[in-house]
């Protein structure tokens, strides 16, 4: 199997492409930060793994989107999988936030990865096996405040694999491209660092999960062919919650937010 994998310079990307290295899957991983995706290339693996690929991309950029999409094709001879794990997240006041977090989010989030996905579409439908993986988060399942641009794209994503997933199996021609989506809950990652704006809100610190049990999670559910994936406990407690109790988890998150009046969303002037 040959797999492009966005996010591979840290956290779950990074883990994914270690996994599916190790599952033997020819891997070239992307991200913009030059000397991770050094260190990733060297990372260890069994003798018999092959060796990870990279090729440096801002994957907001539609022309940089078309080097990694025509180099990932030309390193491997074609591609099966495309596991668009590359994120950011912001948290803060919706009303008091500058409008280009908003623009800069659903960049990332959302526009880039469904760009992706059109862009590798023709390639994966000569591939055997052909799958997408796209990466989203359980708040794609239910939304939590100050996390408003990060919510909203990641529930575009779910809409996106879901929506995607009939319009392909309705077309009947070609070989079948499997559409995945896995929704994170808390992970152990370079998340909460790389916020595009604001800082990670005391009341969301669970115990995370690692990203190797994520990343091994996700692949075997890729082998499985599985088309939602919820890594964890606590992702799947929260997805049940969020489709038989939403008010559960509104009530818990109000409470929490009243004890930390630091976080408490901005009044607005009348
Ligand atoms: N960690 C969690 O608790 C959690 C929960 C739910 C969902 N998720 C989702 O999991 C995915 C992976 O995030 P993570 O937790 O592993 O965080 P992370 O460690 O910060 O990794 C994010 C990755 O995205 C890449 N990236 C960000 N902006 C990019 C851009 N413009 N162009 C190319 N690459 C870009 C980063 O690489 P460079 O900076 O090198 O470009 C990095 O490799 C994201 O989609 C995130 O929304 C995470």
């Amino acid at each position: 199997m040959r797999a492009l994998v966005t996010g591979g310079s840290s956290g779950v990307g990074r883990a994914i492409a270690l996994e599916l290295a190790r599952r033997g899957v020819r891997v070239v991983a992307t991200a913009r930060r030059v000397a991770r995706l050094a260190d990733l290339a060297v990372a260890p693996l069994p003798p018999e793994s092959p060796a990870i690929l990279t090729v440096a991309a801002d994957i907001t950029s539609a022309a940089d989107r078309r080097t990694v999409v025509d180099r990932a094709a030309e390193m491997l001879g074609g591609l099966d999988l495309l596991v668009a794990a590359a994120g950011s997240g912001a948290v803060g006041t919706f009303a008091t936030a500058d409008p280009a977090t908003l623009r800069q989010i659903m960049e990332v989030d959302f526009f880039a990865p469904a760009e992706l996905v059109r862009e590798t579409l023709p390639l994966l439908r000569q591939g055997r096996d052909p799958a997408v993986v796209l990466v989203g988060s359980i708040l794609g399942y239910h939304p939590l405040p100050l996390h408003t641009e990060y919510c909203a794209a990641k529930a575009a994503v779910r809409s996106l694999a879901a929506s995607l997933r009939q319009e392909l199996a309705a077309q009947g021609t070609g070989p079948r491209i499997d559409i995945m989506l896995a929704s994170l809950g808390p992970t152990e990652s370079e998340f909460w660092d790389n916020l595009v704006s604001g800082e990670r809100p005391r009341w969301s610190r669970g115990t995370p999960l690692s990203a190797a049990e994520t990343a091994a999670t996700v692949v075997t559910a890729i082998e499985r062919r599985r088309p939602e994936i919820l890594p964890g406990w606590s992702a799947k407690g929260f997805a049940i919650a969020a489709r038989f109790f939403p008010w559960l988890i509104d009530a818990i998150v109000a409470a929490r937010l009243r004890s930390e009046p630091r976080q408490r969303p901005a009044r607005m002037e009348p």
